[in-house]
């Protein structure tokens, strides 16, 4: 592909998604959905269960197969790489549920984490511990003996190992006390606006996205129907309206 011009890539979005559908077999739960991130941004994504959040973000990874439309990661079209490769662009996973390994220390955990989102660069420890000095405090603890909130910082810190420049994020809140939710949120915030990172989140918890999203994207039947601004989805109205929630 011939490269383009310098100016026009400074426009450019960081991920570009148009008219991507996917889902299991012959079943399409992703129904031509488009939207983009630019860098630095932090975009909520919401929406009931099962409107297929989570397989969005396994489309964006590659772990689900692409059956229409196309994925451009930093002007490059990645929707046909396999997940290592688009790990190896800059993209991390932090799934629904952490998967993190339990019996493993926190300092194991992390090791690994170095192939798991690794771009190539050097692993940067200081980096993450920088961020959650917890980890380093912890870094003998068995990691299935920690508590949820700091569980959740493994799972962000084990992919922040290997330098990603977009993170996704598959319902952190889950599971986790609500003061913590904040700390975790505030954590998030920091690394957008220090570090070159771009976050995508899945979030059910909107006072989590009202504090630290920059936009939000409602998905409805694996599409995106609605885009909010966080004060509109701190709204109760609005969230009733779009989430069925009381
Ligand atoms: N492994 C799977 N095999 C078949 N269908 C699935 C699988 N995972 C999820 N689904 C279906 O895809 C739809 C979207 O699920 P999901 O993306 O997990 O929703 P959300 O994350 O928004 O709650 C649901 O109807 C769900 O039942
Ligand atoms: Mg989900």
């Amino acid at each position: 592909m011939a490269a383009e011009p310098a100016e026009r890539q400074s426009e450019q979005a960081l991920l570009s998604v148009d008219g991507i559908s996917s889902g299991y077999g012959s079943a399409r739960i992703l129904q031509n959905l488009s939207f983009a991130v630019e860098r630095h941004e932090i975009l909520a994504i919401v929406g009931r269960n099962g409107v297929g959040k989570t397989t969005l973000m396994k489309t964006l990874i590659g772990l689900l197969r692409l059956m229409d439309g196309t994925i451009e990661f930093k002007g490059e079209s990645i929707g046909r790489f396999r997940p290592s490769r688009r790990a190896h662009r800059g993209i991390a996973y932090v799934p629904q549920g952490r998967g993190i390994f339990n019996r493993m220390s926190v300092t194991e955990n992390l090791v690994l984490g170095q192939g798991l989102g690794g771009i190539g660069r050097k692993a940067d420890f200081d980096r993450v511990y920088r961020f959650f000095p917890r980890l380093k405090e912890r870094g003998s603890q068995k990691a299935g003996s920690m508590s949820g909130g700091e569980q959740q910082q493994l799972a962000i810190g084990r992919v922040l190992v290997g330098q990603p420049e977009l993170i996704l994020l598959d319902e952190p809140s889950e599971g986790i006390q609500p003061n913590i939710v904040q700390e975790i949120g505030q954590i998030i915030r920091r690394l957008t606006e220090q570090e070159d990172l771009t976050v995508i989140i899945v979030e059910q918890n909107l006072e989590l996205i009202h504090s630290v999203a920059d936009r939000c994207m409602v998905m409805d039947k694996g599409t995106i129907i609605a885009h909010l601004t966080p004060d509109e989805i701190a709204d109760e109205e609005v969230a009733k309206r779009y989430l069925a929630i009381a």
